[in-house]
């Protein structure tokens, strides 16, 4: 029997209750991060302000996802999509975000993120389409090494 090696790495279930909340300035530099995004990433809220926002970027991931979240928050559309992230120790989690404009007197001045969890079902489905995703655009693949 074959196994997708990712199986066998750590991942952090997110509460069905809990919402892991976010917010950047223009440029993707987190400007807060509320207490349950701390704990579901293991950074702190210290360690997570100012920095940018790909601080959580998991190799897994195809840079599309991120060129087609840009594309639609910068067209003041919402985007929604699923996304693995990468915790502090290395360990993941997988969210649906829905990402869209904070506005002021009608001004874009931040963006916001809200995360919820997925169901086992989706979070296989995702890396399979992710995995094809970055075999298809040529980005590396996914190597792990055990020691
Ligand atoms: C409000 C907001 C929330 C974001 N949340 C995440 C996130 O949870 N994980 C992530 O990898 N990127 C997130 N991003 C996208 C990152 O800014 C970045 O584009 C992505 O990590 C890819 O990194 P790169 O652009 O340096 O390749 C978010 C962006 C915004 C504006």
């Amino acid at each position: 029997m074959q196994y997708n090696e990712s199986e066998f790495l750590i991942e952090t279930v997110i509460p069905q209750d809990e919402l892991i909340i976010s917010r950047t300035d223009l440029n993707g530099f987190i400007t807060y991060a509320n207490e349950t995004f701390c704990e579901i990433s293991g950074y702190s809220q210290e360690e997570l302000i100012g920095k940018a926002h790909n601080i959580l970027r998991h190799p897994d991931m195809p840079s599309s996802v991120y060129a087609d979240l840009w594309q639609s928050i910068k067209n003041k559309k919402q985007w929604s999509g699923v996304v693995k992230n990468l915790r502090k120790d290395k360990g993941h989690y997988w969210i649906k975000a829905m990402i869209s404009g904070v506005y002021k007197n009608g001004e874009l001045v931040e963006y916001k993120s809200l995360r919820t969890p997925i169901s086992f079902d989706e979070k296989l489905v995702h890396q399979k389409l992710y995995d094809k995703m970055r075999q298809e655009n040529g980005e590396k693949q996914r190597k792990i090494t055990y020691k």
